[in-house]
This record gives C-alpha cells, sequence and structure tokens, in this order.
C-alpha cells in the first residue's frame, strides 16, 4: 500500500494524535459547525480531522494562492465540506469565504481575520467566537473588538507560536523554499530581510547560518538596535535595497517594496515576500511599471521583470508567501505547526465549552493552555514517546 506525504504528516502530529484520541471520547464540538478559512496542506489536514473527531461539522476553504489539490481531496474523503480551489485571485477567494460564512458557522477558525471581518458584512445569531491563527489577522481584528465582541483566542500571540513557528520554522522554511524555488546559491550573497519580528529574526538568522551576508531593515529603532546586536547590518533602508542579492519581507505591512524601488534595485537582484498578505511587494504595479519592457514568466513561480536599462528583476510567487508556493511547497516543519494546531484545538474547545467569554476578544491564547501544551510536547519527547510514523 502506498502512503502520501498526508499520512506521514498525520503520523508526525504528536499533539494532534492525542488531542484527536481524546476529544473522540469528549466530543467538544457535538453538534457545532466549524468554519475555517486556513492554508489548506498537509498539516492543516491534520488539524481539521482532529476538530471533526471531536464532533464538529466543518465548513473549510483555503488562503490565497496555498491550497493544494491533495489536502482538498482527502479532506473531502474524510467528509469534509471544502469550499473552491487553488487560486491567486482576490475576488473568486473572497466569495469562497462567503461561502462558510453562508453555513453560519458556530465557531470559526480565522488566519489573517477573513472570515471575522466577512462575518461582520453578514452578522447571524449564534456563532460563540473562534480563532486567529497570524499575526496579520490580529492586526486587522484588534480594531474591530467593539463589533466583534466575541470570545477570539489570537494563537499568534502565544509564545509557543512565536518561537516554535514563527520564529524557529519561519526561517528553515524560507530558506529552504529559497533554495528549492530558485536553486540558486546563498553563501556569501547579500541578503536584505524586512522586519525583525519573530518571523524576520528567524529568516535572518537561517540566512546567516547558510553563510548569506545578512542586513535587517525595520522601522522600529529599538528593533534596528537589536538586530545590530544581534550582529546583523542595518544600513538605511533604500542603501539596503540598492546593496541586495536578495530581498525577503516579512513585516506585515503593505508597500514595503513598490514601484518606486525599481531604480535602486539592483540587476539580478530576487526578491520574494514572507508576510501573511500578498501586499508588501507591490508586484502588480511594478509590473505595469513605464520601466518594464518585457515580463519573462518561468516554471515553478519564478518570474523576471525585464527594466529597459539591461537591469533584471526576479520576483518568487508574485509576492504571494513563498513558504507555501512553488513545487512541491511544505511549509513549516511538521512539530512547529502540530504545537501552535494543538494550541488552535484548545483554544476551540475553549470557546465551544464557554471557558472564555467575551471579555477574550482578540487576547492571547490563556497561559494555562501554553502551559499544558508545552508539558506535553515535553513529556512525549523525554520519555522516549514511540515513534508513531
Ligand atoms: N510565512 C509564514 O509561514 C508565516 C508564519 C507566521 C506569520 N507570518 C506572517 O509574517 C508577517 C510578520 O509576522 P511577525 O510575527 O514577524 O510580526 P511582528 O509584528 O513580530 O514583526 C513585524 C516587524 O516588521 C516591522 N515592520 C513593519 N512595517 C515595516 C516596514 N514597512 N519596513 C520594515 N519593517 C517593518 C515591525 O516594526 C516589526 O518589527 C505577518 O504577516 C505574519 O502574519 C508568516
Amino acid at each position: 500500500m502506498a502512503f502520501t506525504r498526508i499520512d506521514w504528516v498525520a503520523g508526525h502530529c504528536q499533539l494532534l494524535r492525542s488531542i484527536s484520541a481524546e476529544f473522540k471520547d469528549t466530543l467538544p464540538f457535538q453538534g457545532l459547525t466549524i468554519g475555517t478559512g486556513i492554508h489548506l496542506e498537509a498539516k492543516t489536514v491534520a488539524l481539521l480531522l482532529t476538530l471533526r473527531d471531536g464532533g464538529a461539522r466543518l465548513v473549510s476553504t483555503g488562503n490565497l494562492n496555498t491550497t493544494q489539490p491533495e489536502a482538498l481531496q482527502a479532506l473531502a474523503a474524510e467528509g469534509v465540506t471544502v469550499i473552491g480551489g487553488p487560486t491567486k485571485d482576490s475576488n473568486l477567494h473572497g466569495r469562497y469565504l462567503d461561502e462558510v460564512i453562508a453555513a453560519r458557522p458556530d465557531l470559526i477558525l480565522d488566519n489573517g481575520g477573513d472570515l471575522f471581518a466577512k462575518y461582520l458584512y453578514a452578522p447571524y445569531d449564534g456563532l460563540r467566537g473562534g480563532t486567529e491563527e497570524t499575526t496579520s489577522g490580529r492586526m486587522r481584528l484588534e480594531p474591530l473588538r467593539d463589533r466583534l465582541r466575541l470570545p477570539i483566542l489570537v494563537i499568534n500571540d502565544s509564545p509557543i507560536k512565536q518561537f516554535a513557528e514563527n520564529e524557529h520554522a519561519v526561517g528553515q522554511s524560507a530558506l529552504e523554499s529559497y533554495i528549492r524555488l530558485t536553486n540558486r546559491v546563498t553563501n556569501g550573497e547579500k541578503v536584505t530581510v524586512f522586519g525583525y519580528g519573530a518571523c524576520g529574526r528567524g529568516v535572518a538568522a537561517s540566512f546567516r547560518g547558510a553563510c548569506a551576508r545578512v542586513t535587517v531593515v525595520d522601522v522600529n529603532p529599538v528593533t534596528r538596535l537589536r538586530a545590530h546586536l544581534d550582529g546583523f547590518g542595518t544600513p538605511p533602508r533604500d542603501e539596503a535595497v540598492a546593496d541586495a542579492d536578495v530581498i525577503i519581507t516579512v513585516t506585515g505591512a503593505r508597500d514595503v517594496l513598490t514601484a518606486a524601488d525599481l531604480p535602486l534595485l539592483r540587476d539580478g537582484v530576487i526578491v520574494a515576500n514572507a508576510g501573511h498578505f500578498p501586499l508588501e511587494i507591490d508586484v502588480e504595479a511594478m509590473v505595469r511599471a513605464p520601466a518594464v519592457v518585457g515580463v519573462r514568466e518561468y516554471a515553478d513561480d519564478v518570474m523576471t521583470l525585464e527594466l529597459n536599462d539591461g537591469r533584471r528583476i526576479h520576483v518568487i510567487s508574485r509576492g504571494h508567501m513563498f513558504n507555501l508556493a512553488g513545487p512541491r511547497p511544505m511549509g513549516n516543519s511538521i512539530e512547529s505547526m502540530d504545537l501552535g494546531f494543538a494550541l488552535q484545538a484548545r483554544c476551540l474547545e475553549a470557546v465551544a465549552n464557554g471557558s472564555v467569554d467575551a471579555s477574550s476578544c482578540v487576547v492571547p491564547v490563556p497561559a494555562r493552555i501554553d502551559a499544558a501544551i508545552a508539558t506535553s510536547y515535553l513529556d512525549r519527547k523525554y520519555q522516549g514517546h514511540p515513534d508513531l510514523g
């Protein structure tokens, strides 16, 4: 019998496996519908099936550009209602999100704030609350607290998510994806990382570990000081842009690199975004810029802009999050996502059973849940828990 990557991943999501076994007895979501809008790939299959094992009916769509067909097939085969498919078209993606909200879920599992924002356009009775996975979603939902008034736990703001996924895993997968998509050397290359938050620290450290010469640009001077003391170059922004062989944005902000930067960029530079939304690099304006006289689209989601002065600018995945793009995208490590998704499962359980209320609107994961997940992970490591894969 042939086993798939989804089987491999499921076998190594040990926290989710043990929660799933428990949920089959406790059925915390019995009779409830959970609407989800999160990357549909192998690790999220493991999360969604854990929620299903807890009695939930699931209505699920993905995020822009990251939906993997094999994940859709695996979920549909398990009885999950899956909406839509892979797309870079934000209007089409918006319609998929509308369909999830039209199912009037009791709980929402959101990634980027898309579903909660859609809910505010078409509110209905019965939504108990839910979770938000990422930094970008928290930034979007915080100003909406007065209108949401529901328990919404932000997985991103758990210290475990911060160090296990954002810092360590995003750095590793960004490096893995850069090499996988471009097949280019990192040694000796000048890499500029925009954003030195949890993700940016990991990206900068991973590229330094791959013998690149890394500089950091951050709008916050305190954060720049941290990067400096961590040993990274912190030149003025435009100097860093003009000097870079590779530029990676991971800020959560919009228009970090725009068409106005085209005169600065050196010939052959590779630009890529690891932030959640494809808004950090204004690729569409770059493509339309008068100085761009040609565009080459290569296989494997890489594009070259040819400028009228002969320079070439290479763009990975049109500015979409590149560590879940290109051929055989793997995203962040299984263990980092198992930790984050165990937080997801426990937080949704807490919202479902009412142990958090509307005073917990867009707040971090309760400390007791962090402690329980950390203990469970370490117990497995130190008690020689068998590899279940
Ligand atoms: N690719 C992935 O797998 C993955 C995983 C987790 C989070 N994310 C996303 O990565 C992004 C960053 O997340 P984070 O947790 O590191 O956020 P963070 O808030 O910890 O850090 C962001 C940093 O960017 C800086 N910044 C903001 N605007 C800037 C600008 N214009 N130029 C330079 N610096 C700027 C901020 O000062 C801050 O230091 C978010 O969009 C998040 O959703 C991606």
